[in-house]
């Protein structure tokens, strides 16, 4: 039985997935079956930062699971004090709860901050257009009524402001407003980037009311927008940072990391994931995010990101049917003028062997490994160029 037929008759049909599977994978292309070679500019969804068959992944799993790979947070691991120290080293963030996904890591922030709230406080305002996760506080707080759909009612005290519209965030804020829920790049919502005044703005008002400063970065963190946290871009310290996706270079991990003033407040037994922070996560995890920092890797997602975008930018000059391009760093996206264009262009890419993803209403999603080449930036234009 072939897979297609295997995962009809026996997965739960809730992905939408493209006729094809693949067998291996080395830098930044992808190997069905027969043997075809895809070049994959969506990175398993900015996870796969190192790519495929990174030397850094492949040993630091092998030496960490001959080793330890599970033991339970009942005891002390050193491979997850060692990965805290090194994601709070030199930031305004002070102690991290590990987890397994981006969802759990966001649901951990909503824990800790209904907790900062003493029941008095507990409001989240969220942006409209986000994606925060799929559990039912995560998607209560994602402002996308596409997702809620089915799940109603969502859970009580999540509101949604205009993205980019202080005025409507200041309107959406009572006194019993306890957090901000943010993403500095919408991802699933369409790579839309935040306008640095407006991040300003919405900042020094949280700190003025007392109200805690979410960062979502599970999917801009880890060094995808050429800084490690995307809030380096815009100048402030947010009180919780969340990440996922890429802090294993494929390995499942969720990080929520927060100043010591609302990390206090998960105390004994208050929150908890059996798995979380495991020696093997935190190990890879570790391995990878070290590579991240000192290999000079975050410049060179900032200068080819410029490349690719001036690249981008040309193509959408002379082609109807892209409208803008969008982003920071290697997570960009390129604004079709409808859905149908986007589907269209994802399907076309496919067909020539690119992978890519689509974001929002008419986004095409471009987050490549961010070990990707410059020679593969300029083989993905020459392709967009003749597909479109
Ligand atoms: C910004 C953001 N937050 C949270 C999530 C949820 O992460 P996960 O799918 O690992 O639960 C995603 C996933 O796309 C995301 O992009």
């Amino acid at each position: 039985m072939n897979v297609f037929k295997k995962t009809a008759d026996c997965v739960i049909g809730n992905y939408k997935r493209f006729e094809v599977a693949f067998e291996k994978g080395d830098g930044c292309y992808l190997y069905d079956k027969a043997g075809s070679r895809y070049l994959d500019f969506l990175a398993g969804i900015a996870v796969n930062v190192l790519g495929y068959n990174h030397p850094v992944v492949v040993d630091a799993v092998q030496e960490q699971s001959k080793k330890l790979i599970h033991v339970s947070n009942l005891y002390y691991i050193e491979e997850q004090a060692d990965l805290a120290c090194l994601l709070t080293k030199d930031t305004p963030l002070d102690k991290v709860f590990f987890c397994n996904s981006g969802a759990e890591a966001n649901e951990s922030a909503i824990k800790i901050a209904r907790l900062y709230g003493k029941s008095e406080k507990y409001k989240i305002v969220s942006m409209k257009n986000s994606f925060h996760g799929r559990t039912m506080a995560t998607l209560s707080a994602t402002g996308q009524t596409k997702y809620h759909k089915g799940f109603e009612p969502m859970l009580d005290g999540f509101l949604y402001a205009e993205f980019n519209d202080f005025n409507d965030l200041k309107q959406k804020v009572d006194d019993k407003t306890v957090a901000v829920f943010f993403e500095f790049i919408q991802g699933e919502g369409g790579i839309n980037a935040a306008d640095r005044d407006y991040v300003e703005k919405v900042y020094d008002f949280c700190k003025a009311k007392d109200i805690l400063f979410i960062a979502d970065e599970v999917q801009t963190g880890t060094g995808r927008t050429g800084k490690f946290f995307a809030f380096e871009h815009y100048g402030i310290e947010p009180d919780i940072v969340t990440l996922s996706k890429a802090l294993g270079g494929g390995i499942p991990i969720g990080a929520m990391l927060s100043k010591d003033s609302v990390a206090k407040y998960f105390t004994y037994g208050s929150h908890g994931s059996t798995f979380g922070g495991s020696p093997f996560a935190s190990y890879v995890s570790y391995k990878v995010v070290e590579y991240v920092k000192k290999s000079g890797l975050m410049g060179r997602v900032s200068q080819l990101g410029d490349y690719f975008v001036e690249g981008l930018e040309n193509i959408v000059k002379t082609k109807d049917s892209a409208e803008s391009v969008s982003g920071i760093g290697l997570m960009l996206g390129l604004k079709m003028k409808s859905s149908e264009d986007a589907d269209n262009l994802v399907k076309s890419l496919l067909e020539k062997k690119i992978l890519v993803g689509k974001a929002g209403e008419s986004t095409v999603r471009l987050e490549p490994p961010l070990v990707v080449e410059k020679y593969q930036i300029d083989e993905f234009l020459d392709v967009l160029r003749n597909v479109l």
